[in-house]
């Protein structure tokens, strides 16, 4: 009798420590989420998602809401923004990002969205994230979501698109009572268009936000006047906002 009532305790203790075992493998492989992602390894995953995603496009015609001496439709230029050939921007996000990577919880809002490839890399990164792409001409990325999804983009549907113009800009409705943890402006790239969308983003940020516009190397000084509470931060031509501490 002992003995069962022995080998019973046993079988029990034993039972204990595999699924403790068990589910604390598990939170640690979940919790790992995007841990793995340290410095140059988030640099690196950025210019292989970016190629993976469909790489440099040129000459997509692009419906750019402002006339210019062409017309309207201008040639647009996308998948250029993380690799060292073209922009380099991929340690500049890798810095920034890297403080939202264990709380991937977040609201990202890109302007200027082109053929998606951009979208379906902060998808990825932010698994759990609301990522909201907005856009003159949404036509581009629609008729390029085939091909991003037949390379795994948007799989937890994640994604949501709007029309947007970045001179006229109205961002409230679509927020629907979020704020912004990441903005990234990569629109028509004048300095009207950057600050105009400034002006009517700032106060949906959140407490703690990070601002990049890219493609404008003079814009950072009047942002820096017009807003002192802010830092910009600029490199070439990237220039990075931040809350001042
Ligand atoms: C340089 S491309 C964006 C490239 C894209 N982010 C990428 O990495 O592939 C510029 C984008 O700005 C959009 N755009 C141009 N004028 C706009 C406007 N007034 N408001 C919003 N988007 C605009 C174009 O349709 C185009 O998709």
């Amino acid at each position: 009798m002992i003995f069962y009532i022995i080998l019973c305790w046993v079988i029990v203790i034993i039972l204990t420590i595999v699924i403790w075992g068990a589910v604390t493998q598990w939170k640690f492989v979940k919790g790992k989420g995007n841990e793995g992602f340290q410095g140059k390894n988030l640099e690196k995953f950025l210019i292989e998602k970016e190629k993976h995603f469909g790489g440099l496009v040129q000459d997509v015609k692009c419906d750019c809401s402002v006339s210019h001496p062409n017309g309207r439709i201008r040639n647009c230029q996308g998948g250029d923004r993380m690799s060292g050939i073209y922009h380099n921007y991929a340690p500049i996000y890798a810095k920034y990002l890297q403080p939202y990577l264990n709380n991937d919880n977040i609201v990202l809002v890109e302007v200027g969205i082109l053929k998606g490839s951009g979208c379906a890399i902060w998808s990825e990164l932010f698994k759990n994230g609301r990522i909201i792409g907005l856009d003159y001409d949404l036509g581009n990325i629609k008729n390029n979501m085939k091909f991003l999804k037949s390379k795994g983009a948007f799989s937890n549907n994640n994604l949501e698109l709007h029309n947007f113009d970045s001179y006229k800009p109205k961002i409230k409705k679509i927020l629907n009572g979020d704020t912004i943890d990441i903005f990234i402006d990569d629109g028509p790239h004048t300095d009207k268009a950057i600050l105009t969308t400034l002006e009517e983003i700032v106060p949906h940020l959140s407490k703690k936000f990070v601002y990049f516009i890219e493609d404008n190397t003079q814009v950072h000084v009047k942002i820096r006047a017009r807003y002192p509470k802010f830092k910009a931060i600029n490199d070439g031509q990237m220039t990075v906002i931040i809350p001042r501490e």
